[in-house]
């Protein structure tokens, strides 16, 4: 699911994302719930503007309730209608569909006035890779699976889903690309693993999301790993590796093994549900 970002994408999915727009009322914007900051670009107000905006707070089971409820009360504030969402949960859906019409109501209400009536409201998804479009898009439209490539310019014939008689969505989402100049967002966006691995520092990437634990979830480290939470990150990773016997042959301790557990783990929700950027931190 990752892809390698060049001006050239860039410039294609902008277009590529251009004339879908021309298409439809409303913008479903999914971001990330535990980096609303990080998982969104603001080029799409821009390219958005004049469109209903809908952000989706994605994967809002492994994110903080709290903070996401702050984060909620700030885009409505900005004029977002907003939702947090966990995109697997076919459930929730029928929710998100009256959150759907109530962003289009002054769509509707302007149509109404004109004498256009049922004209169903068309919407489309865009966000950063590996946000959760495609498994959004399969639940909202009770789809088994379509599997959208993450490559910009590459679609195939655009279809409408029919949802009801309401809404009608674009069965290819619009695809984002991260701000990659900011390095706060690069690590950030690692941390929840939207960039390949394989280029990261992970003992680095471990120490830094100790730090921010140590610092935002005190007790966390110590309740998952039963250690003492001392307030240096490469001590308390050394810790770990001695606790979860991480070991490079013999008794000498690997740092790359442990950095690598307390990541999965912190990706999996297994040390709580922690979300790295709120905005009272001015994000
Ligand atoms: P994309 O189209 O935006 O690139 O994202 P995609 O739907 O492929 O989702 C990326 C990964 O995120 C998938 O996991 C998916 O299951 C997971 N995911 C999507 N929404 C949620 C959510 O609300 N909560 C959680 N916890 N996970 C979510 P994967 O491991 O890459 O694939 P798979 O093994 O689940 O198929």
């Amino acid at each position: 699911m990752q892809f390698q970002w060049y001006p050239g994408h860039m410039t294609k999915a902008k277009r590529q994302m251009q004339e879908d727009i021309k298409l439809i009322d409303l913008i479903i914007e999914l971001i990330d719930a535990r980096i609303p900051y990080s998982s969104r670009n603001p080029d799409i107000d821009e390219l958005g503007k004049n469109k209903a905006r809908l952000i989706l707070m994605n994967k809002a089971d492994l994110a903080d309730e709290k903070t996401t409820k702050e984060w909620s009360a700030f885009f409505k504030e900005k004029g977002y209608y907003t939702a947090s969402i966990d995109a697997r949960n076919r459930g929730g859906m029928k929710a998100i569909q009256n959150v759907v019409l109530e962003a289009c109501k002054e769509k509707t209400e302007r149509d109404r006035k004109r004498g256009i009536k049922n004209r169903p409201v068309r919407a489309m998804v865009v966000g950063i890779p590996n946000v959760g479009k495609s498994t959004f898009i399969n639940s909202f439209s009770g789809k088994a699976c379509t599997k959208t490539g993450n490559k910009p310019g590459v679609t195939k014939g655009k279809q409408w889903i029919r949802l009801n008689k309401n809404v009608e969505l674009l069965d290819t989402p619009g695809i984002l690309w991260p701000k990659f100049e900011d390095q706060k967002v690069g690590l950030y966006l690692a941390l929840i693993g939207s960039i390949k691995d394989e280029i990261l520092n992970i003992d680095e990437l471990a120490t830094e999301l100790i730090k921010f634990l140590l610092e935002n979830y005190p007790g966390c480290i110590k309740e998952r790993y039963h250690i003492l939470e001392g307030e240096n990150a490469v001590g308390v990773l050394t810790e770990i590796a001695d606790k979860r016997n991480c070991r490079i042959r013999g008794n000498e301790l690997d740092y790359t093994k442990a950095a690598n557990l307390v990541i999965d783990e912190f990706r999996g929700g297994k040390l709580g549900r922690i979300t790295l950027e709120s905005p009272a931190a001015g994000q």
